[in-house]
């Protein structure tokens, strides 16, 4: 059964062409004018190739919709660019164990996600899972803005970008040289000088051509820096008050003090600076945690002119990359020394943090989430 007019279709084919029109014909048309062109598609095709670009650039550039491009792409199976090495174009492959605990080849220079896979067929689906979470658990997607790029090596290990390749390195630079401006033949005294920055500022101040005076509490500290380090003069401040040491360490005064102490450490340096001295006041640790109280020599400030200038190390990080250099180099030549004092699992975060404030601390302290293994 046929309807009425399809027979008359039939009939009509049959009286203008004969039996040769009694044949099926597609009924797709034969130009469909919306469709993509071949130019268009071969524009397509060259932007991905030749810059990489996925459908949503493309579209800008060519003003067409994301999604017509995407369509393109799909329909010349062209990779997306999360599954290929952006560099070479070249599809990523899978990294596939030959058996269980073999090792794995990562390329990581390739820019694309590197899916992970292959151990759950060894392993199981049940351990599979467990390894993905913990994968998961190590893995933190951050922006790229966030992050900085560092440079270990066989001599400077992670640990200096914490510190003196860091932001102690990077306060220690701004305080010698910003604010302090030290000179050659400058005597400049450096408190905590075993500490983070303290140990960074004393020995800038020393390649700069400076006389320094360095203090920190306890005989182990002062000894590392007296003969380790090389300071001029060394003073502990839990061997008597500091202001009578200062004095018999600069008898003729100060030309700069670094002050991470604050307290009584500031009060000795404001009787000690010269005419014109200048104070880098970068911390004042002897008084966080309770209330601060004032140097009662402040009036000093005035009467002998001098420059006392706090500053903040978040304020000067377009400097960071020229004072890395400078301090690896230095590092390097075996001109700065940056020892640290390792705690090792989180829980131990609080007890690092009150030994710093008690002065427990040679160099940095740092906590190491994970017990780093030695073989
Ligand atoms: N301005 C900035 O942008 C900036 C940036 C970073 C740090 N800071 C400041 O710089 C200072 C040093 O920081 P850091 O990270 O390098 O710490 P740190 O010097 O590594 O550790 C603090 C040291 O301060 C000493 N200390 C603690 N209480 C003291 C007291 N009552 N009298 C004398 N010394 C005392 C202890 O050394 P001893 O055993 O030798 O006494 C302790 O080891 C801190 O005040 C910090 O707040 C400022």
């Amino acid at each position: 059964m046929v309807s009425a007019r399809t027979a008359k279709k039939w009939a009509d084919r049959y009286r203008a062409e004969g039996p040769s029109g009694m044949t099926d014909r597609s009924l797709r048309p034969h130009t469909s004018p919306t469709s993509t062109s071949p130019r268009l598609v071969r524009r397509i095709v060259r932007l991905r190739w030749r810059h990489r670009l996925g459908p949503v650039q493309i579209g800008g550039r060519l003003g067409l919709a994301a999604s017509t491009v995407h369509a393109v792409l799909v329909r010349c199976k062209i990779n997306r660019l999360s599954r290929i090495d952006r560099v070479t174009g070249e599809p990523l492959r899978r990294y596939e164990h030959p058996h269980p605990g073999s090792l794995i080849h990562v390329d990581v220079t390739k820019f694309a996600n590197i899916p992970d896979g292959g151990g759950w067929r060894y392993l199981g689906r049940q351990q599979g899972r467990r390894d993905q979470e913990a994968t998961a658990r190590r893995t933190a997607v951050v922006d790229a803005a966030a992050v900085r790029l560092i440079h270990p090596s066989a001599d400077i290990g992670p640990e200096a970008w914490l510190h003196a390749l860091g932001a102690s390195g990077l306060t220690a630079a701004v305080g010698i040289d910003v604010v302090a401006r030290v000179q050659p033949g400058d005597v400049v005294w450096v408190s905590a000088a075993a500490g983070s920055v303290g140990l960074v500022a004393a020995q800038l101040a020393q390649a700069r051509g400076a006389r320094v005076i360095g203090s920190a509490g306890g005989r182990e500290k002062t000894a590392y820096l007296y003969e380790q380090v090389g300071l001029d003069a060394v003073l502990d401040h839990r061997e008597g008050a500091i202001a009578d040491q200062l004095a018999g360490a600069a008898p003729d005064g100060l030309d700069v003090y670094c002050d991470n102490v604050g307290g009584d450490h500031l009060e000795a340096a404001l009787d000690r600076l010269k005419v014109g001295g200048r104070a880098a006041v970068c911390g004042m640790i002897s008084g966080y945690g309770r209330r601060q109280t004032g140097p009662a020599n402040i009036a000093n400030a005035i009467i002998r002119r001098l420059r006392l200038e706090g500053f903040l190390v978040t304020d000067h990080i377009e400097r960071a990359p020229a004072v890395e250099v400078e301090l690896r180099e230095l590092m390097t030549s075996g001109r700065l020394q940056v020892p640290f004092t390792a705690f090792d699992g989180i829980e131990q975060a609080p007890a690092a943090l009150m030994s710093l404030l008690r002065g427990g601390n040679l160099g940095k302290t740092i906590v190491r989430p994970v017990q780093r293994s030695t073989g």
